[in-house]
């Protein structure tokens, strides 16, 4: 049976990852109407994941017995000054958000549920390779600059991401 307050924590997790995934949903947006079609893709396929992520998570609380709990998503944002600026945003929200999972991690030890803490630990890994693509992504982007070659090349390179589900259902894999 799942605390109440590590049921608030999940439930809080769930609207963070609808949050993330309506934020890079809102990039996404703004790449395509500025005719970066290919980093419109990543960052559609990044707030797919973030949905699954939600899911997942949601599903957990259910599991063990938890009330999950649904607040109203902040509103995201289709305009920046950039696509530098968009993936820097992306790798400020991602560190936000492992800070997040780690306090999910903090407070089931604390609880000394066991079975929370296996769980949320998929997430911690997940966060250390979501800082790192976007870090490169970053990386890349300064790289790029003003210069339409260098920008369009990382467009060409990024349109090629597929959705694969983080969690297939059993049997799938
Ligand atoms: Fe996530
Ligand atoms: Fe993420």
């Amino acid at each position: 049976m799942l605390k109440e307050r590590l049921s608030k924590a999940l439930s809080d997790q769930v609207n963070a990852e609808f949050y993330s995934a309506y934020l890079y949903l809102g990039m996404s947006a703004y790449a395509d109407r500025a005719g970066f079609k290919g980093i419109a893709n990543w960052l559609h396929v990044q707030s797919r994941e973030e949905m699954a992520h939600a899911i997942h998570i949601y599903r957990h609380i259910l599991e063990r017995g938890g009330t999950p709990s649904f607040d109203d998503i902040t509103a995201s944002r289709a305009e920046y000054g950039g696509i530098r600026e968009v993936f820097e945003k992306v790798l400020a929200h991602e560190r936000h958000v492992s800070g997040l999972i780690d306090g999910i991690a903090s407070i089931a030890l604390e609880e000394r549920d066991h079975a929370t803490y296996n769980f949320i630990a998929w997430f911690v890994s997940e966060q250390v390779e979501e800082e790192a693509s976007a870090e490169e992504l970053v990386s890349k982007a300064r790289h790029a600059g003003d210069d339409p070659a260098l920008l369009f090349s990382l467009d060409a390179a990024l349109a090629a991401r597929t959705f694969r589900d983080p969690f297939p259902p059993s049997g799938d894999d």
